[in-house]
């Protein structure tokens, strides 16, 4: 018989629900963790894996530095830019994962002038914004969004948007224009900088069994 795992041995690993989670899946598997429930068919948010030493945690991806800033979680796996929004205290962040990749981006009406004034932002990177348009001398009036933020511009709240950028399908669609790149964004595991500390014997393995599966997914066609 197997040996219980105290919980000193015990990782609890936070993952971003939605088009991440689909993207991280595989990438655990690699190492050996895959969920033992089949996860679009439970209303759970904690799952026991087939390594009897990892758990995981799924939830929104702008929560995921904060569970594992104050150690709900040992390891996390979100978006750069909700990283850089969120500040990275506490946090660790050994590895791109190269998934979900996409761009943060200014976006405005398509062919209209763009302010030489000060300029209203609507965004929920409210901090990103603020920095990106201080670092080019503009003043600008920052709205806080939670979502559709490519109403703004079309219903005169704001004059750009600062937002997420793949396709540029979504723009298009609301008659908007990508303008300035403010960053490209792609996926990062991050870890709690206690948990690194203490629990390096397990942590340290996992993060360079997942970095040769990220450089194995690099090396195949997209
Ligand atoms: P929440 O539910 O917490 O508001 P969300 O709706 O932004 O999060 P997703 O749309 O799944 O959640 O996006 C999660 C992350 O995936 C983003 O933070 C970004 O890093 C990346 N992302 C978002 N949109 C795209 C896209 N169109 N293509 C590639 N990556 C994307
Ligand atoms: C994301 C993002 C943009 C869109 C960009 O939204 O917020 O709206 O993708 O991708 P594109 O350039 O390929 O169109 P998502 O599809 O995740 O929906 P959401 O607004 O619910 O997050």
């Amino acid at each position: 018989m197997s040996e219980p795992v105290t919980e000193s041995q015990q990782i609890t690993i936070a993952l971003s629900k939605g088009r991440i989670l689909d993207e991280t899946l595989p990438l655990l598997a690699q190492a050996g963790i895959e969920p033992v429930d089949d996860l679009q068919r439970t209303r759970k948010l904690v799952f026991a894996t087939t390594d009897p030493r990892v758990r995981l945690l799924i939830i929104r991806a702008t929560d995921v530095p904060t569970y594992v800033q104050h150690g709900g979680a040992d390891l996390g796996v979100t978006g750069k830019d909700v990283l850089m929004e969120h500040g990275g205290e506490g946090l660790y962040e050994p590895l791109d994962l190269h998934i979900a990749r996409c761009r943060l981006m200014t976006a405005g009406v398509a062919g209209a002038p763009v302010p030489s004034g000060r300029v209203r932002v609507a965004t929920k990177f409210v901090r990103l914004a603020r920095e990106y348009y201080a670092s080019q001398g503009k003043q600008a009036d920052i709205i806080k969004l939670y979502g559709a933020m490519e109403l703004a511009p079309l219903l005169g709240l704001s004059d750009e948007i600062v937002d997420i950028v793949d396709t540029g399908n979504t723009l298009r669609a609301n008659g908007l224009e990508a303008r300035e790149t403010i960053c490209d964004i792609s996926s990062r595991l991050i870890v709690n900088r206690a948990s690194m500390k203490m629990k390096h014997q397990r942590i340290e393995p996992l993060v360079e069994e997942l970095r040769q599966a990220v450089a194995r997914g690099m090396g195949q066609p997209a």
